[in-house]
């Protein structure tokens, strides 16, 4: 009867024993089956009552099965163990392994160098403006003193857009530069202007090194009382000192653009030869930079500002144009390629 009871006791411990899969699960075990309440210890008490002959034969087995359940138990728990390291050993990791590099960005050389430009201006009054890229061929010619028959729009290769109103017909374009920004200014706010509006301009242009379909201007515009050719004498040697170094010389000559009366062209000794002539300046010794003049009576009265009363001058520039002679860039293409190779070098 005893000996029935620990056979069974004995299959069922160790049944557990093998579902058993870790250290608190086989404390639980170990209660069950070597607890002071457990099965065993209550039959061992029980083994005193027993008739002598019994007690002996059973006395024998339970204590063997005393034994047994001991030593599974610490077979058990050594295995426990082992596999804890184990699993231990395979999460560990090693902290003094180099971290993963974080890839910093930095601003485009376009940016850079609109900021700058930007900052040389803000510094001398100018405020940023901006205007549409989508332009009206009124504002991007027409008001600028070109109508529609003037020879000097072949300067302009431009990409139209094909766009019609209720009104009928009024022509769209991508503005093929910031010159635009001038009118849409004047038309709104009355003088004194000191303003400069960079931003991206587009030309029906094929791309090869020194030509791009979309590229980068900053246009300025200054409109007071008493505005003089002086003042955008002065004004544009300070900035190309400020952007070029304080011993720079500047060249003023005429030019024609057909929105300024007179027009300059401005140029600055080259930086890289001091004007004795090299490579970047083609060796002339100048660099041209800027294409300027004082604002056209006629473009100033289309936005009902008084000629006799009123004056001013403006200016723009190519952007990407500076980096290039800076840094010896030779392809213009590789500003908006996303080469990150060429972009993380500035
Ligand atoms: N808009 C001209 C261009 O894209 C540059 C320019 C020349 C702007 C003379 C001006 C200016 O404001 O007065 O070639």
């Amino acid at each position: 009867m005893v000996l029935n009871q620990l056979e069974e006791l004995t299959s069922r411990a160790f049944d557990e024993l093998g579902k058993v899969t870790n250290l608190e699960e086989l404390e639980a075990w170990r209660i069950r089956y070597l607890g002071r309440k457990s099965s065993l210890i209550q039959i061992l008490r029980l083994l005193a009552t027993l008739p002598l002959e019994d007690r002996r034969v059973a006395g024998a087995r339970a204590n063997e099965v005393k034994k047994t359940f001991e030593a599974r138990l610490a077979e058990k728990k050594t295995s426990l163990e082992l596999a804890a390291t184990l699993s231990l050993q395979r999460e560990s990791l090693d902290v003094t392994l180099p971290g993963e590099r974080v890839l910093l960005g930095r601003l485009h050389p376009t940016t850079q160098i609109l900021d700058e430009i930007c900052h040389i201006f803000q510094d001398m009054g100018f405020q940023v403006v901006e205007g549409p890229e989508v332009e009206w061929e009124y504002y991007n010619f027409e008001a600028l003193n070109m109508p529609a028959d003037h020879p000097a729009r072949d300067m302009f290769a431009t990409l139209w857009i094909d766009f019609e109103t209720e009104a009928g017909d009024r022509p769209m374009l991508l503005r093929t530069h910031t010159s635009p920004v001038q009118i849409r200014v004047m038309e709104k706010s009355p003088p004194p202007i000191r303003i400069i509006a960079p931003g991206r301009v587009y030309r029906y242009e094929a791309t090869d090194a020194t030509h791009e379909w979309m590229f980068y201007q900053v246009e300025g515009l200054a409109v007071d009382r008493n505005i003089t050719l002086a003042d955008l004498k002065g004004t544009l040697f300070e900035f190309a000192r400020r952007l070029f170094g304080k011993e720079r010389k500047c060249r003023f000559r005429c030019d024609y653009f057909p929105f300024v009366e007179p027009g300059v062209e401005v140029a600055i000794d080259c930086f890289v030869c001091g004007g004795a002539g090299c490579r970047l300046c083609g060796n002339s010794g100048w660099i041209e930079i800027i294409g300027a003049g004082m604002v056209h009576p006629e473009v100033l009265r289309r936005v009902d500002i008084d000629p006799e009363v009123y004056s001013g001058f403006a200016f723009g520039m190519g952007v990407e144009r500076i980096p290039i002679l800076r840094y010896g860039i030779d392809d213009i293409r590789l500003f908006y390629s996303n080469d990150v190779r060429f972009l993380r070098q500035f």
